[in-house]
């Protein structure tokens, strides 16, 4: 599979006072463009720690993170800094909103970090994409909790990621926000042909995506799905 994202025995410790802990232990995943895989397992089990791996945020002690063919780990610089922002959608718990601007700024803010003109269009449509565009110039302290969510997966398409990894995309929502927040980056999986990645607590969401799995013993192991 030349195309999607390819994790290859991934392993990763970090030094605590009482001595290394190993996090990840040989972690291996394959997700299609167009495909979505959702990740389960304990509280300080490594998820996050995986996404922040694969989306180039912390780094690797062992294993290989491939995208679209592109040994991703190995990028240094301003080239990574440029994957970084280009390729990777980052959709957070907490949505990581600035407060100081409205719903249609946010999700324009990447574009002009990117250097990729204003992107006010691609910003429209994506509000409009996502059921928002009667809040495009409502505050995030205006928004519901899953409007802010639908806002920051917003502004983490803006750039045409060739990759979106959510933590946690529904961890403040109810039922209801969370399905309907989790159909949404089915549907955005499909439509871009690109690979989602999501890491939940809540089961009744890992079920609806095409394939899903438990983190254990810093391994990812099959835990269903479609
Ligand atoms: N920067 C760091 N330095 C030291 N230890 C860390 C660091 N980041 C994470 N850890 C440790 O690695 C382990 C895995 O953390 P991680 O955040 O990946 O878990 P998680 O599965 O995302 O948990 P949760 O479901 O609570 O978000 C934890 O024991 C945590 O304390
Ligand atoms: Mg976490």
């Amino acid at each position: 599979m030349a195309n999607g994202l390819q994790v290859r025995g991934l392993v990763k410790s970090y030094d605590s006072p009482s001595g290394k802990v190993k996090v990840l232990s040989g972690v291996t995943l394959e997700v299609a463009g167009g495909e979505t895989a959702g990740i389960t397992g304990p509280s300080g089990s490594g998820k996050s720690t995986l996404l922040n791996i694969i989306g180039t945020l912390d780094t690797a002690d062992a294993g290989s993170v491939q995208l679209n063919g592109q040994d991703v780990l190995s990028l240094k610089g301003s080239r990574l800094y440029e994957f970084r922002n280009t390729s990777i959608g980052f959709v957070f718990q907490d949505h990581h909103l600035l407060p100081q601007l409205t719903a249609l700024e946010n999700v324009m803010l990447p574009s002009f970090l990117a250097a990729a003109g204003s992107g006010r269009e691609r910003a429209l449509e994506l509000l409009s994409e996502f059921g928002l565009s009667k809040r495009k110039d409502f505050f995030p302290s205006s928004l519901s909790g899953g409007e802010r969510q639908r806002v920051a997966a917003a502004r983490a398409l803006i750039n045409s990621p060739k990759l979106l990894l959510c933590d946690e995309p529904t961890g403040n929502l109810d039922e209801t926000a969370s399905a309907k927040t989790g159909k949404l980056f089915l549907s955005v999986a499909k439509k871009r042909k690109i690979p989602v990645v999501i890491v939940t607590h809540n089961l009744e969401l890992a079920k609806l995506f095409s394939v899903s799995y438990i983190m254990h013993d810093g391994k990812l192991l099959p835990g269903g799905g479609k």
